[in-house]
């Protein structure tokens, strides 16, 4: 038997304040583009701003629907603009933000598993690691390096093999 052990490190900080200005800035915009969210039945609008290896930027929000399973999380609409508009190109950094419309937002949130899944395809397909900032609409901000870190024991198509 062996024991093994996964860990990573990534960096907390106090708040927007903090960060260098380009990561400010994607920040910045991760929040303002929450508005665009369209959520009736959750009233949790989620923004993802990010800059793409390219140097471009494009955004994503979470969209709902009726039938709840046909909603998109924010993350996965902006990989797929990115992955439509410019196709291949690896994300730098990703911006993730929410505005809670029945409560706070003063705390980062981490995107769920089929994102996480996502997020790892992506980085696989585009051969270049997905840098996450996490931060609500106000206080601290959490920086992880590489979005492989959120999915241990992911599932690839390697696996298939
Ligand atoms: N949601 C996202 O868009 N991203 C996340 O990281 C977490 C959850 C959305 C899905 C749904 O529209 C709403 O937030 C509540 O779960």
């Amino acid at each position: 038997m062996v024991n093994e052990i996964f860990n990573f490190d990534f960096k907390v900080y106090d708040s927007i304040d903090e960060l260098n200005n380009e990561d400010a800035e994607l920040l910045r915009e991760a929040r303002k583009v929450t508005q665009f969210a369209y959520v009736p039945y959750s009233n949790f609008r989620v923004g993802a701003f990010a800059k793409l290896v390219n140097g471009e930027t494009v955004s994503g929000t979470n969209q709902e629907n009726a039938s709840y399973p046909a909603g998109i999380c924010a993350e996965r609409t902006l990989m797929s603009v990115a992955s439509t508009l410019f196709p291949n190109v690896g994300i730098e950094t990703i911006a993730i933000s929410y505005d809670n419309l029945n409560g706070k937002s003063n705390r980062p949130i981490s995107p769920c598993g089929i994102c996480r899944q996502s997020f790892a395809e992506f980085q696989q397909r585009t051969q270049h690691p997905i840098r996450v900032i996490l931060s609500g609409m106000e206080g601290k901000v959490q920086v992880i390096e590489n979005a492989s870190n959120l999915l241990p024991f992911l599932f690839s198509a390697d696996d298939m093999k």
